[in-house]
């Protein structure tokens, strides 16, 4: 039960990740298409149906599986709750999906034609789900504390 939880976990998750590193891509693409133009209508068909479809579906299914995940654990009272690295790591899903709600704001803010960032704020923005991801890994699978 446990494995298979944890298989359909890591699927969410890279459903989850597979949007979140590109859609900031596509707003790098969208802010070089002219307002009303069809290449940004295309992106914002784009964009509004990857966050739809995509990212919200997976992130929601990728925290009711974690927390499942966590609850079940090694210990029967906690299960990993009182573990560090699952402590650690929750506040950076935390910030995870803090930045998925940023994303989807700018999604909403380019369907309106009012999009208030540079091609490169957002290839900076693009690193950031990046880090996070190797992060999480790293304390998930090392568990170093
Ligand atoms: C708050 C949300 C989340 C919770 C509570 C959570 C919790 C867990 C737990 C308890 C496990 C099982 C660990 C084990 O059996 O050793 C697990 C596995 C895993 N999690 Fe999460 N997780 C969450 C979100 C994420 C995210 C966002 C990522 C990646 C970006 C991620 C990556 C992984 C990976 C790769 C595994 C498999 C590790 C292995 O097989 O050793 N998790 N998660």
């Amino acid at each position: 039960m446990y494995e298979w939880i944890k298989a359909f976990h890591v699927i969410a998750i890279i459903a989850w990740m597979a949007g979140m590193l590109y859609l900031p891509r596509l707003f790098v693409y969208h802010c070089a298409a002219q307002n009303g133009s069809i290449q940004s209508e295309t992106f914002k068909v784009m964009e509004r149906r990857l966050l739809r479809a995509i990212i919200n579906p997976a992130m929601v299914a990728t925290w009711l599986l974690g927390l499942w995940l966590a609850w079940l654990g090694p210990d029967s009272r906690y299960g990993w709750f009182a573990s560090g690295w699952l402590q650690a790591k929750i506040v950076l899903v935390f910030v995870m999906s803090a930045v998925h709600g940023m994303l989807a704001r700018w999604v909403k803010d380019f369907a309106a034609d009012r999009n208030r960032h540079s091609q490169r704020f957002y290839r900076i923005i693009n690193e950031i789900p990046t880090i996070l991801m190797i992060a999480i890994v790293l304390l998930v699978v090392l568990k170093p504390f």
